[in-house]
């Protein structure tokens, strides 16, 4: 027997929202100083690797980091995850930590780590993932300038 369309809509309805995985994504900016440096390797090999990102007095990003929760609609908010709480753990765990600081010298979280933008993706997953409290933690991107970023995924 066919099923009526009713019964159909039925079928996408959990309490008050729809069924179906939604991605919510919050971003936040932050200015940050940094030097690409491996204090393990010499001068020239910096040099060589790394070219002007190796300069020894520091230079600038204007950092974006974006969050990325996925799951479905709860039935009674409407929402995967509360975008005011998840705006609050962003500038807890990173903004707070990174804004106008020098990523090498200043931020505990990146203590011997040299701050590339693939490493700044893994260390704020790690800060942000213990306070997703709702859905789950789908990506985190950074973005160093207009044309480059990175997302790590856990
Ligand atoms: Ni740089």
């Amino acid at each position: 027997m066919a099923e009526t369309a009713a019964a159909i809509d039925k079928k996408r309805i959990r309490g008050r929202s729809l069924k179906g995985e939604v991605l919510v994504t919050r971003r936040a900016y932050f200015n940050a100083a940094h030097r690409l440096d491996n204090p393990d390797k010499s001068e020239d090999w910096n040099r060589e690797m790394y070219g002007c990102c190796n300069s020894a007095h520091w230079h600038g990003h204007n950092y974006w980091v974006e969050v990325s929760v996925a799951g479905e609609p709860d039935p009674e908010t409407g929402y995967v995850i509360d975008l005011a709480y998840l705006k609050k753990v962003i500038n807890e765990a990173i903004v707070e930590k990174c804004d106008h600081k020098n990523l090498n010298l200043d931020v505990d979280f990146l203590e011997g780590i040299i701050p590339s933008t693939e490493n700044l993706a893994v260390a704020f997953w790690h800060q942000i993932k213990p306070y997703i409290n709702q859905g789950r933690l789908h990506s985190v991107r950074v973005r160093e300038t207009d044309c480059n970023s990175v997302e790590f995924r856990g």
